[in-house]
């Protein structure tokens, strides 16, 4: 019998991208909104908070243990913002209103330098003392304006020095293998192997 691991998001695409890295026969995940399990209140001030707060909410619903993340854009000259308010800097309008709140925020700066931040926790349950936490960081500049069809959120405005392109220039499968979620989930992957709870 396989292991249940619920996980604490909706979104489609993240959710086939941990099944295909994280997945194997000896453990089935399944989204929280299959189980019924409701939305939790965000209200954390960093990223692990936040992520901590979904996947014990999780646990909490379904006395299984559960995966959640949570991620963003860091931009360095603006002390980390907009960070854990990324997907609503500009109020809920929208990732067109974010990137240009973004790029008139960052007018005539010439630090540039950002980086998406990905945080991933997986907890045994909802007293888990010990939740594994798994970082991922994907660095770049802010671009002084959009480019790129692909992807979501500050895609279009991320530069990716080492790639010569925006974020929204990347084929999915590219940025799959080197962004921020990559690098978390393939850290997190470590994590329950040593743990013993992947093998
Ligand atoms: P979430 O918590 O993973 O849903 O991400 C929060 C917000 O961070 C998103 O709404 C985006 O604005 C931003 N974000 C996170 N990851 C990415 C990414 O890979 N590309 C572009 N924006 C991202």
């Amino acid at each position: 019998m396989p292991t249940i691991v619920v996980l604490a998001t909706s979104n489609a695409g993240k959710l086939s991208e941990i099944q295909r890295i994280v997945g194997n026969s000896e453990v089935e995940f399944v989204p929280q909104s299959q189980l019924k399990v409701p939305d939790a209140i965000e209200d954390g001030l960093s990223f692990v908070e936040n992520a901590i707060i979904k996947a014990r909410n999780a646990c909490h619903h379904t006395n299984l243990p559960a995966i959640a993340d949570d991620s963003g854009l860091e931009v360095a000259a603006l002390r980390g913002a907009p960070g854990i308010y990324s997907s609503r800097y500009a109020d809920g309008a929208g990732d067109l209103a974010n990137n240009e709140k973004l790029l008139q925020v960052m007018e005539g700066r010439h630090d540039r330098a950002a980086r998406f931040v990905c945080v991933m926790v997986y907890m045994h349950h909802a007293e888990d003392p010990t939740p594994l936490i798994s970082y991922g960081f994907w660095e770049g500049q802010v671009a002084n304006r959009p480019a790129g069809e692909n992807g979501f959120g500050y895609d279009p405005l991320f530069y990716v020095p080492e790639l010569n392109c925006h974020s929204a220039e990347l084929d999915s499968a590219v940025k799959n293998r080197v962004s921020h979620r990559a690098k978390a989930l393939a850290n997190l992957k470590a994590q329950l192997e040593q743990h013993k709870i992947l093998t």
